[in-house]
């Protein structure tokens, strides 16, 4: 019988897609994964450190776990694994703080994994990687893709090479790295002989990348994108997450040009107050912003914008706060993520003079509560239109859960036989998270995208 290991994700899509490859090496290694804690003694925690709470979070759940396993009958020591964000930024201190980890490695060395766990188990040694290695992260001859999702990721860009003055980001991914387009390619198309039908390209500053292309000149993202669109069973691609510095006029264009690129644009923003973004490091203005935003809704109408917002960063009056409610006003996004300011170690606005948690916590909830009525209303625009869904799994029996071309998601009563194709659905509920509707029976209709 194979060793069985557990595993659990915490942060964002480039950990989970970290945790893919970390499962399917251990796969290759004669491991099988299991959610059964009792039936394993590998336990391995893809950490993010990107906020105090993600990091807490961590530390918590192993420490519940230790506990639990403790109470077990027959105990046997653990193999606890911390890999990802908060093993980068927190080394060895981990073993301090949480000692029954055994194993500790960043975002760019969990392929060292393998190999780490057998020291693990033939000794009582600690085990620490936080190498950049990233090229060896990717070119693993341990991997073998067998992910079989209709969406699915791909990070094709890491690290990040900004320093915007908040975020740990560059001191746990490292510095800007993109792969080449030949292997994204490969990749991409055994996903769709899989079964994938949309891909999300992911990367920290996605739209940032330049890979090497077929003629060994430096390829855009937009040039990526027109490439992979020629793989025939691919039938949407997204990108994400992107810098407003990055957004060139090619990858503006390609949203206009390039029909399997989806109308959906995750550009965060963090603040509508250019005194604020000075002091963050962001590198752009409140304007430059705008006249993105502006340029590709010109291109692309019914294009979906989303961005992050920052509350209560070092320094951040009522007037730059009103300014950020006013810029979400004007822009009127179709979603958005906000979260309160968190001092973290090592970055520079950690030493700034801090705001108070009641501050921060009103303008979270004031932001949230305008945000939250835009991407009602946003939603609710889609009633009494069709719009093309790609299916991806079923909810609960009857059913489907899928993907309007603006990400919103959407259920609808069919069979499961749809899953993996694309049809048109007349939207006649739409609630805050979700659409509701019915298969269209005429195929030729459809007045959204
Ligand atoms: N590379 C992306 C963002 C990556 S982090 C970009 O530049 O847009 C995702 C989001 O987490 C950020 O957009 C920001 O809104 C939020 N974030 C990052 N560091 C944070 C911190 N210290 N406190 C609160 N939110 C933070
Ligand atoms: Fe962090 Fe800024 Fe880099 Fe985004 S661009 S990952 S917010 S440092
Ligand atoms: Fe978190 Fe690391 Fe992603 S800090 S958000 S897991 S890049």
């Amino acid at each position: 019988m194979k060793e069985k290991f557990y595993i659990k994700t915490f942060g964002c899509q480039m950990n989970e897609y970290d945790t893919s490859r970390i499962v399917n090496s251990l796969n290759h290694n004669g491991y099988e994964q299991t959610n059964d804690i009792l039936e394993t003694n590998i336990f391995i925690f893809n950490t993010c450190n990107i906020r105090e709470k993600a990091a807490d979070k961590v530390y918590s759940e192993i420490g519940r776990l230790n506990h639990s396993l403790l109470k077990k009958k027959k105990y046997k020591k653990p193999i606890i694994a911390v890999v990802g964000c908060v093993g980068q930024a927190e080394g060895e201190e981990i073993f301090k703080r949480a000692p029954y980890v055994r194993i500790v490695t960043g975002p760019q060395s969990y392929h060292n994994l393998p190999k780490m766990i057998s020291n693990a188990k033939k000794s009582n040694d600690f085990f620490i990687n936080t190498d950049f290695d990233v090229k060896n992260k990717f070119y693993s001859k341990n991997y073998k893709l067998n992910r079989d999702k209709v969406s699915t990721y791909i990070t094709i860009q890491e690290g990040c090479d900004k320093f915007c003055k908040f975020c740990v980001v560059p001191y746990t991914r490292g510095p800007e790295f993109s792969r080449n387009c030949e292997e994204i390619y490969s990749e991409s198309f055994k996903l769709t002989e899989n079964g994938t039908r949309e891909i999300i390209l992911l990367g920290q500053n996605v739209n940032a990348f330049l890979g090497k292309g077929l003629d060994n000149k430096s390829w855009s993202l937009s040039q990526l994108i027109n490439y992979l669109s020629k793989i025939k069973k691919l039938k949407r691609i997204r990108y994400t997450t992107s810098h407003p510095n990055d957004m060139a006029d090619d990858l503006i264009n390609v949203h206009k040009d390039q029909e399997k690129l989806m109308p959906y644009l995750h550009l965060p923003i963090q603040s509508g107050s250019d005194k604020i973004l000075r002091s963050m490091n962001r590198k752009h203005s409140v304007a430059e912003y705008k006249n993105i935003i502006s340029k590709i809704r010109k291109l692309k109408p019914d294009i979906c914008i989303s961005s992050d917002f920052i509350v209560g960063y070092p320094g951040e009056t009522e007037r730059d706060f009103q300014q950020s409610l006013d810029l979400v006003n004007e822009i009127q996004f179709g979603k958005a993520y906000s979260f309160k300011y968190s001092p973290r170690y090592g970055t520079p606005a950690a030493e700034q003079k801090q705001i108070s948690e009641e501050i921060k916590t009103y303008r979270l909830k004031t932001l949230q509560n305008l945000l939250t009525k835009q991407q009602k209303s946003y939603n609710r625009n889609m009633l009494g239109k069709y719009v093309e869904v790609l299916f991806e799994n079923t909810v609960r029996n009857g059913y489907l859960f899928g993907r309007t071309p603006q990400m919103q998601s959407v259920c609808v009563q069919g069979s499961k036989n749809l899953i993996g194709t694309i049809k048109k659905v007349l939207i006649n509920e739409a609630g805050l998270n979700t659409l509701f509707g019915t298969l269209s029976k005429n195929e030729n209709i459809c007045n959204i995208h």
